[in-house]
């Protein structure tokens, strides 16, 4: 790997919180023991109230991922906290961000990023600080994390005010699912392969699942989470950039404009719902309490921080429609929630049945083929085919190609905020969302939030540890179809076991 190689100053604002503890500094740590920074850089750590112990803290969440006792890492460790700077910083207050100017320009010739690990609420003020202290050069980017807003009109005004100060090539929105390993292999399988082109379209697709499953429930989030929920924190974002990786045109390039493009000639051809469509293919459903991996949890009215009377959703689950020729009668199935039975993110291409069988198809529907992109966990990408079973006789059976068997051997696969953080570092906006597509994102949104909010429908309940609420498996149903709740290699082996 190429190691990323102008100085930079990493400023981090909310350099305590969940993100930066979780993703962000673990990630900076691995990008620096695998010697892809450069020489000179530092992390100017951010925090609102005075924080002595933040080196101790960093320890933490680095040790979480990384074992820092290990002899090679333990030196490492004593080496990056030489690039560690902190501030104790109150960014809403205008007259602060001399000081900050100050530390930064001590490396005068060093790029400036200021990464945005806030409530985007705070957006605004953030850049009219950088700004009127100058911080807004050509040297200077800006990383902003999702969700931005928290409907159409809350996320262009963020944008007018962030674009007030700062250009579009300077600004990278972070969606960290754009940085997961097996998004990009998708990218290269279509359009580095002319087999699957060909068949990439409402010629040979019945329909295409995207599910994003987690165990977690709301942890120790409820005071974001209760006023955002499923749509918005999973749904305007990671499900919507899958949907556009999965269904874009070929770009001219790989460049970030080509590839953003047409990502948002996808977002502005999704039908558009209007508020009986909403009813008919939107689900939203709410934790009750239930069993998880093995334990007893409360539901999520229970947890510590949430409403009492919330009606946030947990999970949403959407029938979507794309009116351009590729895809004209396909639909695309997302679905997303907490506290679910296992953790997953797949997008499953179901292609169509044969027309006519010559064999003893027993499931003709489920002998289809089928190709599974699995972003987590196990990474990789598996083709569903139909195979003879070996002896007498022609009886057929369905069997797994991987398409990625370098992954099963790989011990490192980089995380998600590791590849972005690296991309920002060397000025690469490929997998970051540009202003129009996040914009086209919230339009084709709002009308589903505020059918919700106008309506006086409740999110249905789920047991936690279940698949969702049964109104999930019914939007499928309606359409004669099933969720994929069979793709996980395990489970797959077993079904063939019970074939011999
Ligand atoms: C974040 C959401 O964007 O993605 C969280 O805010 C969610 O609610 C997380 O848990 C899931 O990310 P990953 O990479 O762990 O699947």
């Amino acid at each position: 790997m190429m190691p990323l190689n102008e100085p930079f100053d990493l400023v981090l604002f909310g350099s305590t919180g969940d993100l930066s503890t979780r993703k962000l500094l673990p990630a900076l740590f691995s990008l620096y023991a695998d010697a892809r920074l450069p020489n000179e850089w530092r992390l100017v750590a951010l925090f609102r109230r005075e924080h002595k112990d933040f080196i101790e803290t960093l320890h933490k969440s680095v040790g979480v991922k990384h074992d820092l006792n290990d002899k090679k890492l333990k030196s490492k460790w004593a080496s990056f906290t030489k690039h560690v700077v902190c501030l104790s910083f109150d960014a809403t207050e205008p007259d602060n961000y001399g000081e900050l100017k100050e530390l930064v320009e001590q490396q005068a010739d060093s790029n400036k990023i200021f990464y945005l690990a806030t409530p985007s609420a705070l957006y605004g003020k953030i850049c009219n600080g950088l700004a009127k202290a100058r911080l807004n050069s050509l040297k200077s980017r800006i990383v902003l994390e999702k969700p931005i807003g928290s409907d159409l009109a809350s996320a262009k005004k963020i944008n007018q005010l962030v674009c007030r100060h700062f250009k579009e090539q300077q600004i990278f929105r972070i969606d960290h699912y754009l940085g997961k390993e097996t998004v990009q292999n998708l990218l290269v399988l279509r359009f580095a392969n002319t087999i699957f082109e060909s068949q990439w379209n409402q010629k040979y697709i019945d329909n295409i699942q995207i599910t994003i499953s987690e165990t977690l429930g709301v942890e120790e989030r409820a005071q974001f989470y209760d006023h955002v929920g499923a749509l918005r924190d999973m749904g305007q974002n990671h499900l919507l950039q899958l949907l556009c990786i999965v269904a874009m045109e070929p770009p001219a390039r790989f460049n970030p404009d080509a590839v953003r493009d047409e990502k948002v000639k996808v977002l502005r051809a999704l039908r558009v719902l209007g508020d009986q469509d909403v009813q008919k293919k939107v689900v939203r459903g709410q934790y009750s309490s239930g069993i998880s991996n093995g334990v007893a949890v409360a539901g999520y009215l229970d947890e510590e921080g949430v409403a009492p009377s919330s009606e946030t959703e947990t999970f949403v689950a959407m029938k979507v429609e794309i009116d351009n020729w590729r895809w004209a009668g396909v639909p695309f199935y997302l679905r997303t929630g907490k506290r679910l039975v296992h953790r997953a993110c797949e997008i499953v291409v179901h292609f169509k049945e044969v027309p006519h069988s010559i064999f003893d198809l027993q499931h003709k529907n489920t002998m289809a083929n089928k190709l599974v992109f699995r972003l987590q966990p196990d990474e990789g990408i598996r083709l569903k085919l139909c195979e003879k079973k070996r002896g007498p006789g022609v009886s057929v059976r369905s069997t797994e190609l991987s398409l990625s068997p370098d992954y099963l051997n790989r011990k490192h696969i980089p995380d998600a905020y590791e590849r972005l953080l690296g991309d920002v570092i060397s000025n690469n906006q490929t997998l970051f969302v540009r202003q129009d597509e996040l914009i086209a994102a919230w339009e084709w949104l709002d009308p589903i939030l505020k059918h919700w909010d106008e309506s006086e429908q409740e999110p249905e309940p789920y047991i936690a540890g279940s698949w969702g609420p049964a109104a999930a498996t019914l939007l499928l149903a309606k359409d004669g179809r099933l969720w994929d709740e069979t793709s996980s290699p395990l489970q797959e082996s077993m079904l063939n076991e019970g074939e011999e």
